[in-house]
């Protein structure tokens, strides 16, 4: 049997999933993505599961789409394929917080999937970039939209029009990680966080990641609206009448996620 493209471990309550696909920098076939989406799907099923990580090895995250077999194709090829929606999509619409451990090569669909990620935690050694323009395309899974939203239209154009790469501190400079660890720390580091968000409430955490994600999608006043009727909601659960119980008791709230 052929090794798994990706690697699938649970830690308490967070599911790790390691791109496995090193000799090709973990390039990003649709093979790999329709594995990553399936774990993604069961974990989202899950209720013991609320965080889950998604990393590569310390040479590549992930170094894009799959030149290889793309090169095979023309217009009909993709579009009939709608090629990048699908299983590549369903990855946008997960709820529960998706966390990029990023060491190595972040480029291309790589860098794009973790941008879509909530989170993204870079090793020291971490590259990213959008190098499409050099293939003589553009990036197709996110880049052009997420990354002037993260990082402002002048960074933005730099790197997808000169396909120029990124230190992880240029890019916690820009605003485009959430922290930058040493490597050889990135998977403790990462996991610290990781059990620190699981241990929230679930239904608060999930919200919480909608109600960010609507200030893309929304302006001012629609967005503040759909986060105070999320906040309203949140009164209906167990875990508010926990949180608020133990602060007035002075001690640790468990949560039942619920
Ligand atoms: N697709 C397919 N194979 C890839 C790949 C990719 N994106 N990136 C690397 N590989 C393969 C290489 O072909 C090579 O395979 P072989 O050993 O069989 O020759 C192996 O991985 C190792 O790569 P290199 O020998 O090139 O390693 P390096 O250390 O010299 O260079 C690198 C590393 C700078 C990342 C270089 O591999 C590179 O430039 N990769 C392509 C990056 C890129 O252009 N990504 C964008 C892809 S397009 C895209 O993602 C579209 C989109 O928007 C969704």
């Amino acid at each position: 049997m052929s090794e798994p493209l990706v690697l699938v471990q649970t830690h308490g309550r967070v599911a790790v999933l390691t791109l496995n696909r090193p000799k090709a920098l973990n390039a990003l076939s649709n093979e790999v993505v329709a594995e990553l989406a399936q774990a993604i799907r069961g974990f989202e099923a899950d209720p013991n599961i609320s965080v889950i990580v998604l990393t590569g090895n310390e040479k590549a995250f992930a170094a894009g789409a799959d030149i290889g077999a793309m090169s095979q194709w023309n217009f009909s090829d993709v579009y009939n394929a709608d090629y990048l929606g699908g299983d590549w999509q369903y990855l946008r619409d997960v709820r529960k917080p998706l966390i990029a451990a990023v060491a190595g090569y972040a480029l291309g669909g790589g860098c794009e999937l973790a941008m879509l990620c909530d989170m993204i935690i870079a090793a020291e050694n971490a590259r990213f970039g959008q190098p499409e323009i050099k293939l003589g395309i553009i990036p197709g899974y996110g880049g052009t939209q997420r990354l002037p939203r993260a990082i402002g239209k002048a960074k933005a154009m730099d790197l997808v029009l000169t396909a120029r790469m990124i230190s992880a501190q240029e890019a916690d400079q820009m605003g485009l990680v959430s922290r930058v660890v040493p490597t050889e720390q990135l998977m403790e580091k990462t996991m610290e966080v990781a059990q620190t968000i699981a241990s929230m409430s679930l239904p608060s955490v999930m919200m919480a990641k909608e109600s960010i994600n609507r200030a893309y999608e929304s302006g001012l006043s629609e967005g503040l609206m759909f986060e105070r009727r999320n906040f309203h909601a949140l009164f209906s659960t167990e875990d508010q009448k926990e949180g608020m119980a133990a602060f007035v008791e002075k001690r640790q709230p468990d949560f039942k996620h619920k």
